[in-house]
């Protein structure tokens, strides 16, 4: 068999037509999603109907999960799933709402941070949450030639601490064992992947702290200068959200931001699952 795919945008991404991923897959279907996922970096799949216990399943199917350190938004009794949400259940909330409104790869504060994520939409309103995702191959290879040279040796900080205070300022701080589990990581800006040899751009906003080695006036200023040249339009793709719709991002080279909504009137419900990665290089 093979993939019936519709490309989304010049650069990358692309949609998986009449596949149902809910039910048993033979390996050679899930080789060529792979395939696809290096080729595209984003896929997209409509109305799969996929159980909680067939969401990790399939995740798996790319490589062993993380788990985040946020347990109090993982499932019971997956906590392979993290839960995005604005829902809150007996006066708790089910999910972390407003995860994700900045421009950033999952878990690049890790030192192997994740290779790809699988967002599996339940509930979403019928206006706004869309979801934007970047291909920083393209971010990459746009770069003017001595803009390439200058920053393919350089390094950044990225911390979840730096992120989390600034995303959720009106919240407790990370507690001592959420601190320990995520000390600031140094990854290289610029990224080669891993299975296809492609270069791509690694930054992000809030959660990228400063370049290694620079004066922080100029770390800034390149940092705003990279960020804001990896979400040119013509390298996003907006994703508009149906129930029941899967996304699959290559997290080694794109960038992906959540936008907001009316979370006063509507209800939106997310599973992501993580898949791991090895440290960028
Ligand atoms: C994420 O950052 O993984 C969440 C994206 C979303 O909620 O749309």
């Amino acid at each position: 068999m093979s993939l019936d795919l519709v490309p989304l945008m010049p650069a990358f991404g692309a949609e998986v037509r009449d596949l149902d991923l809910a039910a048993d897959q033979p390996e050679s279907v899930i080789d060529e999603l792979k395939r696809a996922l290096n080729q595209y970096s984003v896929l997209i799949l409509r109305d799969q109907r996929l159980s909680e216990a067939r969401h990790v399943e399939l995740s798996r199917a790319f490589g062993p999960l993380m788990v985040h350190v946020l347990k109090q938004f993982l499932t019971t009794p997956y906590p392979e799933i993290y839960v995005l949400s604005n829902v809150a259940e007996d006066g708790k909330p089910i999910g972390n709402h407003k995860e994700g409104w900045n421009w950033h790869s999952d878990l690049s504060y890790v030192a192997e941070p994740s290779m790809g994520s699988l967002l599996h939409a339940l509930e979403v309103p019928p206006e706004g949450a869309d979801t934007l995702f970047a291909s920083m191959h393209a971010a990459y290879e746009a770069l003017p030639e001595e803009t390439k040279e200058r920053i393919r040796p350089l390094s950044a900080v990225h911390s979840y601490a730096t992120y989390y205070a600034k995303a959720f300022p009106d919240r407790e701080p990370l507690d001592e064992t959420q601190r320990a589990k995520t000390p600031d990581i140094v990854h290289p800006i610029v990224r080669t992947h891993p299975e296809t040899g492609r270069p791509s751009l690694y930054v992000g906003q809030d959660i990228v702290k400063e370049i290694v080695g620079l004066p922080f006036d100029e770390s800034e200023r390149l940092l705003a200068e990279l960020n804001r040249h990896a979400i040119r339009s013509d390298f996003v793709y907006r994703h508009k959200w149906q129930a029941n719709d899967l996304v699959i991002w290559d997290n080694r080279c794109t960038m992906h931001c959540a936008t907001p909504y009316d979370d006063n009137r509507y209800r939106r419900v997310m599973h992501r699952t993580t898949v791991s990665g090895d440290r960028p290089f």
